[in-house]
């Protein structure tokens, strides 16, 4: 009879990637590398974890960083919350843990951002505690193997998936049993035509018997995107341009933008200097629009910004409110963080 446990183990020991976070038992790494991995694929995610680690190598110095200073570490890797929690837990780590992660599932739980899969993972690579991790790829490999047809968006979907898990964990080596079910599903059980042929687990593998494997894991219920309208205005005066902070609970909390004017509808430009908000910025400027603008569509995972911006020139300072956005001279634009379509409109016209 198989230990499907041992034969994970087997498999991981032959065919993992070499990959950084591997190679310590540190739970501030290790933590570092969960978060980055939750919505960013490893062959990107490996720069920003290592730029990261450089610039914090612990707990104490992420604590004292700047909200800014991290946002810029962060930029691009998109998900800005997770960067706004880790400076949160990180300063909490420090205030009420001495800077000590806790080991056990139900405290790391308390911590900002840090959820039920992120502190499972903590808690079994670096405390080498027994408690299964369910991340996508282990839901897969899971419902394929034992045949789980529940949806692992309820609570009882996601109880059946954690009671097989429980059985099958290796509960003295739970560490890398949970890295090896995840890296199995990454690399062999993969979304769309796996190679079963090859696989250790082939015979006793409920969907490759019932010929099942495209089947499962069920579907996700697909996610009705929001569509936004967003206007951003790049003002320019002499060597100069205006930008301001996002302070809301919203997209990009704590990031830096172009002056914004967000509309309920698509507006033309005719339409939009007909609007309050045009006329709260512009009233009594002189000023004129580039005739050439820029449009594009950018997708997040639960909205679509249809988003445009304008150049528009103004020729003396003395009767634009500036009291609302920051003057920064163009040279100095890449000491902000941005979000990325902001950045690369950026980059592209001011070189
Ligand atoms: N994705 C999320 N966590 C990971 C890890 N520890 N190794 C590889 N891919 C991952």
């Amino acid at each position: 009879m198989i230990n499907i446990g041992n034969s994970l183990i087997e498999w991981y020991t032959r065919n993992k990637r070499s990959l950084p976070w591997r190679n310590t038992k540190n739970p501030y790494c290790i933590w570092v590398s969960e978060i980055i991995l939750q919505q960013t694929r490893v062959n990107q995610g490996l720069n920003y974890y290592f730029k990261f680690i450089e610039k914090y190598p612990d707990i104490f110095s992420l604590a004292e960083s700047t909200i800014d200073e991290l946002m810029k570490v962060w930029q691009g890797l998109g998900y800005y919350s997770r960067a706004r929690n880790m400076h949160q837990t990180a300063k909490d780590i420090v205030n009420y843990y001495n800077g000590k992660f806790p080991p056990e599932y139900n405290d790391l739980l308390k911590l900002k951002g840090i959820g039920e899969y992120t502190a499972s993972a903590i808690s079994s690579f670096a405390f080498n505690l027994s408690v299964p991790v369910l991340d996508g790829n282990v839901y897969r490999v899971l419902s394929r193997l034992f045949g789980i047809f529940d949806s692992t968006q309820t609570a009882s979907g996601k109880k059946a998936f954690l009671n097989k898990a429980q059985e099958i964990i290796i509960n003295d080596k739970p560490g890398i049993f949970n890295q090896a079910i995840m890296e199995f599903g990454a690399i062999q059980c993969i979304p769309k035509n796996p190679d079963c042929f090859i696989c250790p687990l082939k015979l006793i593998c409920f969907a490759f018997e019932k010929k099942q494997v495209e089947d499962l894991p069920v579907k996700k219920k697909k996610i009705i995107q929001k569509l936004r309208y967003f206007t951003y205005i790049h003002i320019i005066h002499n060597e100069d341009t205006f930008i301001e902070k996002r302070t809301q609970n919203d997209i990009w909390k704590f990031l830096y933008q172009l002056p914004l004017i967000e509309t309920k509808k698509k507006v033309t430009i005719e339409e939009l200097i007909q609007d309050v908000s045009w006329n709260l910025i512009f009233q009594g400027v002189n000023y004129t629009i580039d005739t050439n603008w820029f449009r594009k569509r950018h997708i997040l995972s639960h909205q679509k910004l249809e988003t445009t911006i304008y150049k528009v020139r103004i020729k003396n300072l003395n009767s634009f409110l500036t009291k609302n956005y920051i003057k920064v001279p163009v040279k100095e634009l890449n000491e902000f963080s941005f979000p990325r379509l902001l950045v690369n409109y950026l980059e592209v016209v001011n070189n």
